[in-house]
């Protein structure tokens, strides 16, 4: 049997294979969203699978109507317990591309940290799994549990096929627990454990005047502009102290307890410091709530992207023909993203200038997540955690939303397990994305370490 020291010692020797991996890896631009992408991003699929292979895992590619997922599992080990990691390989786009102090694919390694487009999300972190897996395995050892793969390639896009094809994959992702590690730490070297992520519902909106761009001389004031329709429709989602201002957002959105707000209370937060790191002058948001409660708990509205008229260089007098936004909400327990799709249509409804016409597309939508703060996965999280960062994770809830996790528990029914070993400084979706090359080594004991453990369950 080998003992965890070995495996530890082993995994030392390993880490700078390791580090030369994950970067062989990220040089692979697979941006999901782009569609001069696919053979970059099918090449990062087969990546991981043959890593996996190689290790003697039972791989296959699983293609879908979009960008493939990549399967794999370990023997099965009667009685013991089956584990589910999930991750993704695909990453954002990198634009805008001269804030890069290197190439966002070609990774370069400063001060510790390893830059690059998917160093942290999700390659770098989902690679933690891989890389214990496989070391484990080489060791000659049994794993003391199944562990199946599954990492897919359109999680920045949403996950819509994964989500499609999740009912026919059920008996092959039969697990008692997923383990997914694309979120964070609480703070440089606090661990955690997430035991909550917010949904989302994504827009874009159109709205039209003339049939083309107009003279403002000859027609200001005559003509209703639509890209200020579409500031005054926007402006009228939100008010000033960050309340959503559509009817019905709030009905089913779950209050926090008095217990998880004293336990957040009891975090280190720092706002003077968080404001500084993301270089704005002061915080800002819904009254009445922590900036922790706010990120983590609170549903909110967000404008991404906005579009019309005159954008080059000088002035140009018109009146714009169109406008568009691209805006989206985070969502927590229980708000559906139907139903706030159908708030948001009835909102337009009523309050869109006349003279200009609009049109709504709903693009991704995703509700809330809470998994268990108590399971045995979750003690099993700890003493693992704990071994590799000498510290014990705290509980926590993030902000950001896996759009496929909450049918993971509905359609798998299994438990759920969210470790993140980034930071929060670690620009991920921003230029100059990093993940710190010791955590990438603590991730892989931690994650050796936890198969020790749920191995022991049983
Ligand atoms: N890894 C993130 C999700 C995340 C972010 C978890 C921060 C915890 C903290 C994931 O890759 C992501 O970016 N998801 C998108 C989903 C969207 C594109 C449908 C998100 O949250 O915007
Ligand atoms: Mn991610
Ligand atoms: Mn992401």
């Amino acid at each position: 049997m080998t003992t965890s020291k070995d495996l530890l010692g082993q995994l030392a020797e390993s880490a700078p294979r390791h580090l030369a991996e994950l970067v062989e890896w990220l040089r692979i631009p697979s941006v999901s969203s782009d569609s001069t992408r696919v053979n970059e991003v099918k090449q990062a699929a087969n990546w991981v699978a043959e890593k996996l292979e190689r290790a003697g895992l039972a791989v296959e590619i699983l293609p879908t109507q979009g960008h493939p997922m990549v399967y794999a599992e370990s023997p099965k080990i009667d009685g013991a317990p089956v584990v589910l990691v999930y991750g993704h390989y695909d990453v954002q786009p990198v634009e805008p591309l001269d804030e890069w102090v290197n190439g966002p694919f070609e990774p370069t390694i400063r001060d510790g940290n390893l830059y690059a487009r998917g160093a942290t999300d999700d390659k770098g972190q989902v690679l933690t799994h891989v890389q214990s897996v496989c070391d484990w395995l080489a060791s000659g050892q049994p794993l003391p549990l199944q562990v199946k793969f599954l990492i897919e390639g359109e999680e920045e896009v949403g996950s819509e096929n994964l989500e499609r094809m999740l009912p026919e994959l059920k008996e092959r992702l039969a697990c008692d627990c997923v383990v997914i590690s694309d979120s964070g730490q609480y703070s440089d070297g606090q661990p955690a454990i997430t035991y909550g992520l917010r949904g989302i519902a994504t827009y874009e909106l159109t709205v039209n005047g003339p049939s083309q761009d107009l003279h403002s001389g000859s027609f200001g004031g005559a003509v209703m502009n639509p890209a200020i329709a579409l500031c005054q429709l926007l402006g009228s989602m939100i008010d000033g102290q960050g309340r959503v201002q559509i009817p019905g957002y709030y009905d089913n959105v779950r209050e926090l307890s008095q217990e998880e707000r004293n336990q957040w209370a009891g975090l280190p937060q720092d706002d003077d410091a968080f404001a500084s790191a993301i270089g704005v002058n002061k915080l800002s948001g819904e009254q009445g709530y922590t900036t922790d409660e706010r990120r983590w708990a609170r549903p909110t509205f967000d404008v991404n992207g906005l579009t019309s008229g005159h954008q080059g260089e000088g002035v140009k007098t018109i009146i714009p023909a169109t406008a568009k936004a691209k805006f989206s909400f985070r969502l927590v327990p229980d708000q559906n993203p139907s139903e706030v799709t159908t708030a948001v249509e009835k909102h337009l409804q009523d309050h869109c200038p006349l003279g200009v016409s609009w049109h709504l597309e709903a693009d991704h939508g995703a509700p809330g997540m809470l998994a268990a703060t108590d399971s045995r996965f979750v003690h099993a999280a700890n003493a693992a955690i704990e071994s590799a960062f000498g510290v014990l994770p705290v509980l926590i809830r993030e902000g950001g939303s896996i759009p496929i996790v909450t049918r993971f528990q509905e359609v798998l029914g299994c438990d759920c397990l969210l470790l993140g070993w980034g930071l929060s400084d670690d620009n991920a979706h921003s230029p100059n994305e990093k993940f710190r090359v010791e955590d990438y080594h603590r991730g892989i004991r931690a994650s050796a370490m936890l198969w020790d453990e749920i191995g022991k369950l049983n």
